[in-house]
């Protein structure tokens, strides 16, 4: 395994992180990131140093505004970190401007929302493209077809989302964070309004990327049942990383969750 391009940065935050770091499909190094500013200001993350590592299925857990999504949306290029460093890979997106961040969000991370964000006007398949579409390439007809028989979308493609329910928008999403084939994929409570079994459903999906297409996947969610499906969960409180615990068990997780006190 080659060193990585900043060993010598992630070196400063403990060896716990450099013997994962080699491997990360993302990684925060010292994040910061604080909203306002003077006696108002909040830091929503508050020195996170963590890795997700590749090929595997990461949830991130956490009381409500302990900066779950802030979490998702600093390691995705969507923000900006107020000060430490934001890796996709070995890419340092502190060092990139705003057309190349663009440009990497589409190209290299996937992001699935709470609330879907189809586009209204598009048929199923061409949302799922419309990653592709944007940059100018066409999906290759293998890793459509892929996508669309793992997620069961094959009757679905020309319906619009207004004529799909809930769990199939869901998948209509999760096929659109798939098909470019990510380095990462961000997913923020994705199962958050769907029911349990549907929710289950796209449980299901994600594990099986991960499995069987060797995806890297981050996922927020409230539920412990779901968090079992991760190879890893990391606890977040008060901006700060608390704990991570592999190979997570419902039971084990629900205990750490009690014990969050909220
Ligand atoms: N755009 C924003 N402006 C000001 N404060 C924000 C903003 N986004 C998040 N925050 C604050 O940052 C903290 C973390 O929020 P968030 O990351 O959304 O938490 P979570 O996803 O865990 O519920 C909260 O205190 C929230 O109020
Ligand atoms: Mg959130």
């Amino acid at each position: 395994m080659s060193p990585h391009p900043d060993s010598a940065v992630v070196d400063q935050h403990g060896s716990a992180l450099s013997s994962d770091a080699d491997d990360a499909a993302a990684m925060l190094v010292g994040a910061v990131k604080r909203y306002g500013a003077g006696e108002s200001a909040v830091a929503a993350l508050d020195d996170v140093t963590i890795a997700f590592p590749a090929g595997k299925f990461t949830a991130v857990m956490g009381p409500s505004g302990s900066g779950k999504s802030t979490m998702m949306h600093c390691a995705a290029g969507l923000d900006r970190l107020t000060s430490g460093r934001a890796f996709v890979g070995s890419t340092d997106l502190s060092t990139l401007d705003d057309r190349e961040l663009t440009l990497l969000r589409r190209e290299r991370i996937g992001f699935v929302f709470q609330t879907f964000n189809l586009v209204q006007t598009l048929t199923a398949e061409e949302n799922i493209c419309l990653p592709l579409t944007l940059s100018g390439r066409r999906p290759s007809g293998d890793v459509l077809d892929q996508v669309v028989s793992l997620l069961r979308l094959g009757d679905r493609l020309r319906h619009r989302p207004s004529e799909l329910s809930g769990g199939q928008q869901q998948r209509v999403a999760v096929a659109r964070a798939l098909v470019a084939r990510p380095q990462v994929v961000f997913a923020d409570e994705p199962t958050g309004n769907l029911d349990t079994r549907t929710g289950q459903e796209i449980l299901g999906f994600l594990r099986s990327a991960v499995d069987e297409d060797h995806q890297s996947i981050v996922m927020v969610t409230h539920d412990p049942n779901a968090a079992a499906w991760a190879d890893r969960v990391v606890f977040v409180v008060d901006g700060h990383v608390h704990d991570v615990m592999d190979r997570p068990s419902a039971d084990a997780v629900l205990d750490v969750v009690k014990g969050l006190g909220r």
